[in-house]
């Protein structure tokens, strides 16, 4: 089976709005010092171009989890997976996500994490797909809003493929 791929997002308009978003971070958290919470996997590559673009001091967190779903769906069940090293509380927290979809992930991580008392926490995704939000929930920092298509690329799977693409593209079958 041959992958049918469009490219939705190139990696240099990727690169350029990963450096904007490094800039607004870093002037909304200065004189501050930064935990960010990377979600495992889909998040990693984003996460690790982003955190090059910030300049407060931060340190790195991951967490798995895993959504119950077919491929291409969430169910809305979500297991954590893996939780963090150490505590949050008192810190200034960004959870940073590949992608906002009906939102369940990201309103059950947000709530899982601000019971444990951070200073202040927000939200980061490089990618909005806002047409099958589920939950009002929105993310403090968007990369792009896109329509309701199956992305892969740049950290995003499609049965755990993919994520290699320095771009972002739309599966087309
Ligand atoms: P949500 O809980 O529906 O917001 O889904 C978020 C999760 O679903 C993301 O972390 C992705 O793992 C996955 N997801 C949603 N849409 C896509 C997509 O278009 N491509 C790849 N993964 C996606
Ligand atoms: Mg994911």
């Amino acid at each position: 089976m041959r992958l049918q791929l469009k490219v939705l997002i190139s990696a240099e308009d990727i690169a350029r709005r990963v450096q904007e978003l490094g800039r607004e971070i870093t002037a909304d958290y200065q004189g501050r010092s930064l935990m960010i919470i990377g979600i495992l996997k889909g998040a990693v590559v984003f996460m690790s171009d982003l955190i090059r673009q910030i300049s407060v001091p931060l340190e790195v967190d991951f967490m798995a989890i895993s959504s119950y779903g077919e491929a291409t769906e969430t169910s809305g069940v979500v297991q954590l997976l893996k939780d963090l090293d150490r505590p949050i509380e008192g810190k200034h927290v960004l959870i940073v996500e590949d992608i906002i979809d009906t939102g369940l992930t990201l309103s059950y991580l947000y709530q899982l994490l601000q019971s444990r008392n951070p200073a202040t926490l927000k939200t980061a995704v490089l990618l909005d797909k806002p047409e099958r939000r589920r939950t009002d929930f929105t993310p403090d920092y968007v990369g792009f809003t896109i329509p309701d298509k199956f992305v892969i690329g740049y950290g995003l799977d499609y049965n755990h493929m993919h994520r290699e693409l320095p771009y972002v593209g739309v599966l087309e079958n």
